[in-house]
């Protein structure tokens, strides 16, 4: 199984929460899954996996939460584990993480399920995530979707960013192609020290329709309970049910 995201969050995990955190709706992801929690009666524990610096595992720990995150980047696992004092963390994958107990809730945000690049690694990855889940426990994630995952189609864009301590240029070059989505990333960073740095990574993540996550998490032996506008404005929420 390939490691899609290469070195690139090892490389930004410094800058992660100045450049993106701060426009993803983590309080609304908080609160749509604590409500799923209330409605199937599930106690309160939950295992991030792709948790990144620990953002929304954050406020599951402010609530009472027993938490349990694991990411694949080392440098992201130290940032959450500066953010996050209680939270079991561990440097693992999706594909393999366990935590040694059957959880109520397993959570993935922003994309990163993307990083399982076919339908079937997808589906392996879910299977194993469901292995991990109590009975009636929950898998919660979003994931970009297209109509036409067979469609060929170029991105092109250009930002930037004023952080505390750099201006930041991003070039962004993406294109699908033959299902799987792969990105060029270019930051110039200018830090206010004067000193300029380049960082340049590329990562490639799957390409997948609606239907096609729904048969995945139908394939890992989970009951889709829900496709909805979750937490993530136009880019879908999936949850599935792990069997009674
Ligand atoms: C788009 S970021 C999202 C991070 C975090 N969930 C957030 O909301 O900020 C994707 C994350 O998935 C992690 N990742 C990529 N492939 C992974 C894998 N196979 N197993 C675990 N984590 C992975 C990356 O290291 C990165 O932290």
């Amino acid at each position: 199984m390939g490691d899609g995201a290469g070195r690139y969050y090892d490389r930004l995990a410094d800058l992660w929460d100045e450049l993106y955190a701060a426009a993803v709706p983590y309080d609304d992801g908080f609160k749509f899954i604590d409500k799923l929690r209330r409605r199937y009666r599930l106690e309160k524990a939950i295992l991030d996996v792709g948790c990144g610096t620990g953002e929304l595992l954050r406020r599951f720990e402010d609530a009472g939460y027993e938490t349990y995150r694991a990411d694949r980047s080392q440098e992201m696992v130290r940032r959450a584990r500066e953010k996050c004092r209680q939270s079991l963390l561990k440097r693992a994958t999706f594909q393999d993480v366990s935590v040694g107990r059957q959880l109520p809730i397993i959570a993935s945000f922003f994309n990163s399920l993307a990083y399982c690049q076919t339908p079937t690694e997808l589906t392996k990855t879910l299977k194993h995530l469901r292995g991990q889940l109590q009975a009636g426990g929950l898998v919660v994630f979003d994931l970009v979707t297209v109509d036409d995952p067979k469609k060929n189609t170029l991105v092109f864009d250009v930002k930037k960013f004023e952080l505390a301590a750099a201006h930041v240029s991003r070039t962004f070059f993406g294109r699908a192609l033959r299902r799987r989505f792969t990105s060029d990333m270019t930051y110039v960073i200018q830090w206010r020290s004067d000193e300029k740095q380049v960082i340049s990574e590329r990562t490639t993540r799957g390409c997948f329709s609606t239907e096609d996550v729904v048969r995945c998490i139908e394939r890992a032996g989970l009951t889709p309970l829900e496709v909805s506008n979750g937490y993530m404005g136009k880019i879908p929420t999936f949850v599935g049910q792990a069997p009674h």
